[in-house]
C-alpha cells in the first residue's frame, strides 16, 4: 500500500471503492448534498436558487418541458424543476440519494421519474428531451472515452433544438496546487466509523489538466481505496468535444447561474444546442 501510493496510477483507472457508493461515505455525501451552506456535493442553496432562476428564464417550461438531470443526486434541482412544471427524469447511481429524492417527491406529490443507474451504461438516447443537465462539474470526473460516449448519447437523446447544459472546472481551480502526501488517524467522521489509518496523496499529471486525490483507508483486516479524478478544461477543448458530438451552437458562461464569462473564472458553463 505504501509502495502503491508512491506509484503513478494509470490515468483515470478506477479504484475498487467509490465515494458515491460506499455505504458510510454515501450517507455522508447525502448530508453534504443537503447542507444548504456548503458546496460539498451540491452547491450552496443560494447558488442553486440563482441557477434555477436563470435556467427557468432561459429555458421556459412551455418550450423546454422534458428534462433529463444526469447525476441528479438527492434531486435538489430535479425537485425544484418539477415544482415549476417541468417533466423531469433524474438518473443517479447512488441508491441512497435516489431513495431520498423519491421520498421527497412523494411527500410533495411530484411525479418525477427517478432512476438508479450509471448514466454511462443507461440507454436514454431515444427520449427526445428538450433539456439535459449535468450539474456541478461532473463532466470532468469522467475518463476521456466516457466523456465522448456521454456527449454522443446526450446529443442523440435531445429533440431538435434541445439544449445540453453542463459546467466544468478551469485551471484556475488548481492555480495554487501543491502535491501532497499525508497520513492521519480517522474515527467516527466523514471517512469512517471504525478507526483506521488514512493515507492520502494529491497528484497532478504531466498534462497539467488531470488531478488525482488518492485515498487509502487501512483497517486491521481490510482496506478501502478511493481514486477521485478530475480534469480541468479550456474553452477550445470543450467546444471541440461538443462539435465532434454534433452540437453546432454553443454559448459559454462563467457558471451555471448564467454569469457572463470572466477571464479568471474557476468554472465555465456550456449551453450546447442540437
Ligand atoms: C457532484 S454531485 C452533483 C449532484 C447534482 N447534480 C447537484 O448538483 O446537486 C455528482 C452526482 O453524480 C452522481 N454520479 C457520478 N457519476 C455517475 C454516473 N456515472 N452515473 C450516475 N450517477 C453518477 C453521484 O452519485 C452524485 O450524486
Amino acid at each position: 500500500m505504501f509502495e502503491f501510493i508512491k506509484e503513478e496510477v494509470p490515468v483515470f483507472s478506477q479504484s475498487r471503492d467509490s465515494i458515491w457508493l460506499d455505504p458510510h461515505i454515501a450517507q455522508q455525501m447525502l448530508m453534504a448534498h443537503l447542507d444548504i451552506k456548503g458546496d460539498g456535493a451540491t452547491r450552496n442553496l443560494a447558488f442553486v436558487e440563482a441557477s434555477l432562476q436563470w435556467l427557468k428564464k432561459k429555458f421556459p417550461v412551455k418550450q423546454f418541458t422534458k428534462v433529463l438531470d444526469l447525476g441528479c443526486g438527492p434531486g435538489i434541482y430535479s425537485q425544484r424543476l418539477a415544482e415549476a412544471g417541468y417533466q423531469v427524469t433524474g438518473i443517479d447511481f447512488s441508491a441512497n440519494s435516489i431513495a431520498y429524492a423519491q421520498k421527497k417527491a412523494a411527500e410533495k406529490n411530484l411525479l418525477i421519474d427517478y432512476q438508479v443507474g450509471n448514466y454511462l451504461q443507461t440507454n436514454f438516447s431515444k427520449e427526445n428531451y428538450q433539456l439535459v443537465l449535468l450539474i456541478y462539474c461532473d463532466f470532468g470526473v469522467l475518463a476521456p472515452e466516457s466523456r465522448k460516449k456521454l456527449l454522443k448519447q446526450v446529443y442523440e437523446s435531445l429533440a431538435d433544438g434541445g439544449q445540453f447544459i453542463f459546467d466544468v472546472f478551469t485551471s484556475e481551480k488548481y492555480q495554487n496546487f501543491v502535491p501532497t502526501k499525508t497520513w492521519s488517524i480517522e474515527e467516527d467522521n466523514f471517512w469512517t466509523v471504525e478507526s483506521c489509518l488514512h493515507l492520502e496523496a494529491n497528484k497532478r499529471y504531466p498534462d497539467k489538466q488531470t488531478y488525482l486525490a488518492q485515498h487509502y483507508l487501512l483497517y486491521p483486516d481490510h482496506h478501502k481505496e478511493f481514486f477521485i479524478w478530475e480534469s480541468v478544461f479550456n474553452q477550445q477543448q470543450i467546444k471541440a468535444a461538443l462539435s465532434e458530438a454534433g452540437f453546432s451552437q454553443i454559448e459559454i458562461y462563467s457558471d451555471i447561474r448564467g454569469e457572463k464569462l470572466k477571464q479568471h473564472s474557476e468554472t465555465m458553463c456550456f449551453v450546447a444546442k442540437k
